[in-house]
């Protein structure tokens, strides 16, 4: 008897241009581990963003300034080995790529090449063009990300909603065109008001990816470690957690804990 094998259809950047002019919405989380990630894209999940957040959940920084390109290729290595359908993007960590474009070139390389990635991100508009059209023209598909760019936090002094000003909205409309004029494939809009998040989207061709940026984005992006309830101080408006998992895992452990210092763990079963 033959077993037939499970027929999976890659995403690509074709695939999301083409759910974007359908109108389906496409689903991203953030992924940091072989084994999150294998859960993710058996769930279906379209995109997996090794994101530069693996700086606050992973390692426990305040912030996502200091994790290295090296530490980015290395989850990201994780991630790739255990995706079979969702398309994978990187993040260009902070110091890897702004005022540099060479040194953009390099940094998305390495990504590309050491770890089989299909895509890096990178946070900025005007002011990064340089770098963005020199990764393009390596054959590099990238995504975009405006509004609340965390790398730039000690410039916005704050995690509040950006863009609320005409003027700032502006321009950040003006840099998501010029994003996707240069080539980008995608564009992420983080923490922004929803009527800019939809008027976005409705000005580009390009699927924009909103988190905190409303209903009218293409799709919507959060963080995994979030959205499972796996952190527990971070409790902005725009995110819906699915599961509590931090009170999950640590009753588990808990009862573990205690089954060990009674003496019922292990079990006649549970033994050779
Ligand atoms: O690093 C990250 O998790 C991100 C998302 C917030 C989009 O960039």
């Amino acid at each position: 008897m033959s077993v037939a094998k499970r027929e999976i259809k890659r995403i690509t950047t074709h695939v999301l241009h083409a759910m974007k002019e359908k109108g389906e919405k496409i689903s991203m989380l953030t992924a940091y581990d072989f084994s999150m990630a294998r859960i993710l894209d058996e769930a279906g999940i379209d995109i997996l963003l090794v994101g530069d957040s693996a700086s606050n959940v992973m390692a426990g920084h305040e912030t996502t300034l200091p994790i290295t390109l090296e530490q980015m290729i290395y989850h990201a290595q994780s991630v790739i080995r255990a995706v079979e359908r969702a398309f994978v993007v990187v993040d260009l960590p902070f110091g890897s790529y702004q005022g540099n474009s060479t040194k953009a070139l390099n940094s998305a390389i390495a990504i590309m090449k050491e770890s089989g990635a299909h895509a890096v991100k990178l946070e900025g508009g005007a002011e990064i063009e340089e770098s963005v059209r020199r990764i393009l023209s390596a054959g590099v598909p990238v995504m975009g990300h405006l509004g609340l760019t965390p790398q730039s936090i000690y410039k916005f002094g704050t995690y509040s909603v950006r863009a609320k000003e005409e003027a700032e909205a502006q321009k950040l409309l003006e840099d998501a065109k010029l994003l996707e004029e240069i080539g980008c494939f995608a564009i992420v809009l983080e923490k922004i008001p929803a009527t800019l998040g939809r008027k976005v989207s409705e000005s580009l061709h390009i699927p924009v990816i909103g988190i905190g940026a409303g209903n009218g984005t293409d799709g919507q992006v959060l963080v995994v470690h979030d959205m499972l309830g796996i952190t527990k101080d971070f409790n902005p408006r725009f995110l819906r957690r699915y599961l509590n998992l931090y009170d999950t895992i640590k009753g588990a452990v808990e009862h573990y804990v205690s089954d060990v210092k009674l003496g019922n763990f292990p079990n006649d079963e549970e033994q050779y």
